[in-house]
């Protein structure tokens, strides 16, 4: 193939002749120079092109350019330290492929639901890229760090008779003529893997027909999901904070100019480090309490709880211990109280919220068998689970990492829509 350059890797060609494909994103003139704002999806430059080196009817149809217009730009690359990347394009001749229609983004503050009508058009901007590498890079360090670990990674499927996180937000579709859902979470099927290779992952869509319209839910959301056999739960959560600082150092060191872009406060990111605060679920209600929200034990937490108590950590803490009445039928009781599970969620700082849920499983035939019936759940359909208690049950666990939930915190974002590059959410299926 022939070489291409991309403006990602334009320091490595200082004061040498390059050839980028691209966008307009803008442009501004000066007389007889053009400053041209270029985006190539692997960053932003500016390029400069004045009459005397590209000619008039070149210079002449530059300046005519509309915005999203394509082109291929011709010059040298020029260190600026003035520049936003450090570089500027000085440029000796272009070639215009597409002259675009008038952008309908750009010419205004535009309100929520324009841009996600435009959804396909509004990724193109610098905000978005940012956000989505971003996201791309959260992807491959936690896919990395399990990869690096033995871990294999085992797809589960999309279309199961079982559900595994409540039955309140189930997506139900025909599958020739029988019910079947659309996965909520890979988990079940985790369990099952786990015990034929021993530490598994998957990572894949997650669908919720979550009701309530909040920026922390989306109806098909990410999750990588960890689950590890002979684990107990003091090793889930030592698992939980050697990944979630992985991530958060991988993008700090490889993404530094898209946190940049976002004008993201990396002070916060660096404290990023094991080990992570622990409480348990009876302490955080007492917390809640000194900061004056009521709160009655054993409920669960709802958006407005993990604010208040996001904001008094400095970094990502855990929570052990919830009720059984707030976690599903698979936790492992706690044997020192069985009022309780042997849960833990990881919350994000400054008012971000839970990011990853998991805990211990449970290894007990007739306890699943109970917890089955008490969820009230078609045990036909739970039989090859249960079966895992019946053949070499060991004890085990595992959690579920939700990706929008993280990019979202490691972005310093307020709502999750932007965190996924087609949002689907209450009332939003196109674009
Ligand atoms: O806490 P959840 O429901 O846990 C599970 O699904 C477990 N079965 C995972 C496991 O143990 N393998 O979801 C896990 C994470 C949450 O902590 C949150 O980060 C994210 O998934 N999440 C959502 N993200 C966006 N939109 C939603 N509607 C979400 N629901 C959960
Ligand atoms: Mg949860």
């Amino acid at each position: 193939m022939r070489q291409r350059y991309y403006i990602e890797d334009i320091g490595e060609h200082v004061d040498s002749e390059v050839t980028l494909e691209g966008w307009l994103t803008g442009k501004r003139s000066s007389g007889k120079i053009l400053f041209l704002q270029f985006r190539d999806g692997t960053g932003f430059i500016q390029c400069v092109a004045s009459k005397s080196d590209i000619g008039e009817e070149a210079f002449e149809a530059a300046a005519g350019l509309t915005v999203e217009s394509s082109l291929k730009v011709t010059g040298t690359v020029k260190a600026d330290s003035r520049a936003p990347g450090g570089y500027e394009l000085s440029v000796m001749g272009l070639q215009i492929v597409h002259v675009a229609d008038e952008y309908p983004i750009g010419r205004k503050e535009h309100g929520d639901a324009f841009l996600l009508d435009h959804r396909h058009l509004w990724i193109r901007s610098s905000r978005q890229f940012a956000i989505l590498r971003i996201r791309a890079t959260v992807i491959s360090a936690a896919r990395d760090y399990f990869d690096s670990r033995g871990y294999t990674m085992l797809d589960t499927p999309i279309l199961t008779p079982a559900a595994c996180e409540g039955t309140t937000t189930l997506f139900s579709t025909d599958y020739f003529g029988e019910s079947a859902y659309l996965t909520q979470s890979g988990q079940l099927y985790n369990e099952a893997t786990a015990m034929a290779f021993g530490k598994v992952y998957c990572f894949g869509p997650s669908l919720r027909a979550e009701k309530s319209k909040t920026r922390r839910h989306l109806t098909e959301f990410w999750q990588i999901e960890p689950e590890i056999a002979f684990a107990d739960l003091s090793d889930i959560m030592d698992v939980q904070e050697e990944l979630v600082s992985e991530i958060v150092g991988r993008v700090l060191k490889d993404r530094a100019r898209e946190l940049e872009m976002l004008e993201r406060d990396t002070e916060v990111l660096k404290r990023v480090q094991p080990p992570f605060p622990r409480v348990t679920y009876s302490e955080m209600v007492k917390l809640l309490g000194k900061n004056g929200v009521e709160f009655e034990w054993g409920n669960d937490f709802g958006a407005e709880h993990e604010t208040v108590i996001s904001q008094t950590f400095d970094r990502p803490f855990m929570v052990t211990h919830f009720p059984k009445s707030v976690k599903p039928f698979y936790m492992e009781l706690d044997p020192e109280d069985e009022r309780l599970t042997l849960s833990v969620d990881m919350l994000a700082p400054e008012g971000y919220g839970e990011i990853v849920g998991g805990g211990q499983r449970v290894t007990d035939l007739a306890v699943l068998e109970r917890s089955v019936d008490e969820g009230a759940l078609p045990r036909a359909d739970y039989e090859w689970y249960i079966d895992l208690r019946r053949f070499g049950s060991v004890p085990h666990g595992g959690f579920g990492l939700g990706l929008e939930r993280v990019v979202a915190w490691v972005c310093g974002i307020h709502h999750l829509r932007e965190t996924i590059p087609f949002p689907r959410m209450l009332k939003r299926l196109r674009p």
